[in-house]
C-alpha cells in the first residue's frame, strides 16, 4: 500500500505534496520535471480576468475599425480572429500537458467579477483539465461595498464558475473575510469542491525618491504556514466529507508538510520552496514527510489526516481566541530596562 495515497477534489493523488500556481507550472517540460521529482498535481499559473476581457476588447475594437474603415474589413477580418489570445495559449498549454503528464493538471481561473468571461470554465474542461483551481483575488478598497455584498458577489462567480463547467473546483481565497468559516461554508454549498488557503497577497512599495508604486514580490518564509494551520484546523470539521482542503503558504519541508496534514489538509502545496532550491526539493520534503511518519507511528497520511484538526484536538481554545493570551504572555526575551522612560 501506499502510506502517502490521498484524494483531493475526489482526485487520486499518490502523495499529498502538489506544486501550486506559480511560473513552475507554467510551461509542460517544467511540469514534466516537478513531476519526475514527486509532485502529486500540478496547478497551472492563472489565467487572468483582466487578460482574458482586455484582449476581446482590443479585437472587439479592432473588428469595428476593420469594418469602419476598409472597403476589404471582411477579408480584415478572418486575421484579426486568427491572431492567438492569451486564452487560446493557455488551453494549449492544458492540452500538452495532459499529453506529458500522467498526474492531474488543475487549471486556474482568477476572477474578480462574474461575466461572460468564465466561458473559459467550459473550455478548459474541453482542453482536458482534470479540475479547476478559481482564485478570488481583490482588494476591498471600495467603501460604498459593504463586506456583504463582496462576499455575495464572490458566491455568485463561484456558483457561475460551478454551472459553466463540470469539472471539481476548488476555490483559493485569501485570509481577508470578515468572518471567513461561514463564508468557507457558503463556498462549499455554493459548489466549491475544495477551499485552497490562502492566496498571498503582495504588498506593493513605493519609492520614495521616484514617489513610484513599485509591485514586490517576496517567497514565502515557513512562518506563514502557521495561518492555513489555524484555519484549515478550524476549518477541517466543518467542511470534512463535503470539501477537501490544501494548505498553501509556508510549506517549505516534510515536517510543515507533516503539520499541514495533522490539522486536516488532504494535500499540501509549495510554490516558495521549489523556486527557492529548485524543482527536485519536493523529493526532499517527501522523505523528510515519510521520516516523520515513521517516526511517529503514522501508517498513512489518511491516519494522519485531520488527528489534530480542531475537533480532535485536546484543546481546542487554542486555535481560536485563547491562545492570544497566552501567545502574548510567551515572551520572554530579556527586556532592556536600562533606558529609562522620559518624563512627560
Ligand atoms: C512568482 C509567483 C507567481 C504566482 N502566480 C500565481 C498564480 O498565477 N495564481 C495563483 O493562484 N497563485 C499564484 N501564486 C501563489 C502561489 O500559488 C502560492 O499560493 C503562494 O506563493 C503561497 O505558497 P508558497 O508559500 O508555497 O509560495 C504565485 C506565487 C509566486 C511566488
Amino acid at each position: 500500500m501506499n502510506r502517502l495515497a490521498t484524494s483531493y477534489l475526489g482526485l487520486d493523488l499518490r502523495s499529498p505534496l502538489v506544486a501550486s500556481a506559480g511560473p513552475l507550472t507554467r510551461q509542460p517540460e517544467s511540469a514534466v520535471r516537478l513531476q519526475k521529482s514527486g509532485a502529486a498535481a500540478v496547478v497551472l499559473p492563472s489565467l487572468f480576468e483582466e487578460e482574458v476581457v482586455h484582449e476581446e476588447v482590443e479585437l472587439d475594437r479592432a473588428l469595428e475599425q476593420g469594418a469602419e474603415s476598409f472597403a476589404e474589413a471582411l477579408d480584415y477580418h478572418p486575421e484579426v480572429r486568427d491572431v492567438e489570445s492569451v486564452a487560446d495559449r493557455y488551453l494549449a498549454t492544458i492540452v500538452e500537458m495532459k499529453k506529458e503528464l500522467d498526474i492531474p493538471v488543475i487549471a486556474s481561473l482568477n476572477a474578480t467579477s462574474s461575466g461572460g468571461w468564465i466561458r473559459f470554465a467550459g473550455s478548459i474542461e474541453e482542453a482536458g483539465a482534470d479540475a479547476l483551481e478559481l482564485n478570488l483575488y481583490r482588494v476591498a478598497a471600495d467603501a460604498a461595498r459593504t463586506g456583504a455584498a463582496m462576499e455575495a458577489s464572490d458566491l455568485g462567480v463561484i456558483r457561475e464558475v460551478g454551472t459553466a463547467t463540470g469539472l471539481p473546483v476548488a476555490v483559493k481565497i485569501s485570509p481577508y473575510y470578515s468572518a471567513l468559516a461561514s463564508f468557507a461554508v457558503a463556498a462549499v454549498e455554493a459548489g466549491a469542491r475544495g477551499l485552497v488557503l490562502f492566496n498571498r497577497f503582495y504588498q506593493p512599495d513605493l519609492d520614495a525618491d521616484t514617489r513610484q508604486v513599485l509591485p514586490r514580490l517576496e517567497l514565502s518564509r515557513p512562518w506563514e504556514l502557521r495561518l492555513p494551520l489555524r484555519w484549515i484546523a478550524i476549518l477541517h470539521p466543518q467542511v470534512d466529507g463535503h470539501a477537501s482542503l490544501a494548505a498553501s503558504s509556508g510549506v517549505h519541508s516534510g515536517i510543515d508538510a507533516a503539520k499541514a496534514l495533522l490539522v486536516g489538509a488532504d494535500v499540501a502545496m509549495m510554490t516558495s520552496a521549489l523556486l527557492q532550491n529548485g524543482r527536485e526539493h519536493i523529493a526532499t520534503v517527501e522523505k523528510e514527510l515519510v521520516a516523520w511518519m515513521e517516526a511517529n507511528g503514522y501508517d498513512s497520511v489518511a491516519q494522519l489526516r485531520g488527528s489534530v484538526s480542531y475537533a480532535a484536538s485536546d484543546d481546542p481554545a487554542a486555535f481560536e481566541r485563547a491562545n492570544y493570551l497566552k501567545t502574548l504572555r510567551s515572551w520572554n526575551a530579556p527586556l532592556d530596562l536600562k533606558s529609562k522612560p522620559q518624563p512627560d
